[in-house]
């Protein structure tokens, strides 16, 4: 295992609601590599309680924000920056929720408000919490900014429903806000597309057990899990990956590249 990767380095993380997400195993990642990090997540996700606790692991603090708003951003930023000494090296949006996912509506019958929030929520979050980085200058040069994709923003997963949409957006925001910011301080931006994890937000979405499993038997490498995702936010953390920005990257045991598997031919075969 490689050591000190993120040695003196500082951010924010997003997004650990509890210990099977993204975020909290990246969290733990991230200290075990040397970061200095704050905790964030919405107040509402607060009240499970969790987060304190890994907070406590991390020894560090928890700031809640609400990420779909700009004044919550401003004073995350600003009491991180006090608690951590400094600028930020590194920042991780890991957020994602659906409102019409989360109440059964398919999408040919959407609530738009509904939309509005999934959209503002898993996507515009990303774009507020880099505008109001730029606007406060709380990145130090070379730092790297990361989101959480789906395949699902290239191609059909019909229950994912308005989250394509969303994650869509959030890819197009890597590349757009990652030109802006390469340009002006010289941080990168990219989007991870994982494979189905088993997650709060990954198993509230209907028929994920049956993508989960069809994935995992496409994929050469099989799903890639929550804590290989973590590692590979760490690498994008690290100064092994400066020049790569704007990308949408797969960390998906070479799914989106498969078109079948020896196990799914055997599966539809007609000789048994
Ligand atoms: N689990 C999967 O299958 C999968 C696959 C690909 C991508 N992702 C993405 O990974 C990211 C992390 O999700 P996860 O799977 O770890 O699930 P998770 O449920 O553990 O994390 C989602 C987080 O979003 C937070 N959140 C929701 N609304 C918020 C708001 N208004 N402000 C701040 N935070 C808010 C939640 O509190 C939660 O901590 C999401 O973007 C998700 O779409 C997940």
């Amino acid at each position: 295992m490689p050591e000190n990767l993120l040695q003196g380095k500082k951010g924010i993380i997003t997004g650990a609601l509890d210990e099977n997400s993204i975020a909290w195993k990246t969290a733990l990642k991230a200290k075990e590599q040397g970061a200095k990090f704050v905790l964030t997540n919405a107040p509402i996700a607060m009240r499970m309680g969790a987060i304190n606790e890994l907070a406590q692991e991390c020894n560090t603090i928890v700031v809640p924000a609400d990420a779909t708003s700009v004044e919550d951003i401003e004073k995350l930023y600003a009491e991180a920056k006090e608690y951590l000494g400094g600028n930020f090296d590194f920042l991780l949006h890991s957020i994602g929720m659906s409102p019409n996912i989360r109440k059964g509506r398919a999408y040919g019958d959407l609530n738009y408000d509904w939309a509005m929030k999934s959209y503002d929520i898993s996507a515009l979050s990303f774009h507020k919490m880099m505008q109001v980085a730029e606007k406060q200058d709380v990145m130090n040069e070379w730092g790297s900014i990361v989101g959480l994709s789906y395949i699902a923003a290239q191609r059909v997963f019909p229950f994912y429903t308005d989250m394509a949409d969303a994650k869509a957006l959030l890819e197009s925001i890597a590349r757009g806000y990652g030109y802006r910011y390469g340009k002006s301080k010289k941080v990168r931006v990219n989007t991870i597309s994982q494979s189905p994890t088993i997650t709060t937000a990954g198993a509230g979405i209907g028929g994920f057990d049956a993508f989960y499993n069809f994935a995992n038997s496409v994929s050469p490498l099989g799903n890639a899990s929550a804590e290989s995702c973590a590692e590979y936010i760490v690498s994008l953390f690290s100064d092994f990956t400066r020049m790569v920005t704007m990308q949408n990257l797969f960390h998906d045991g070479g799914y989106s590249n498969t078109g079948i598997s020896e196990e799914i031919m055997e599966k539809f075969s007609d000789k048994k």
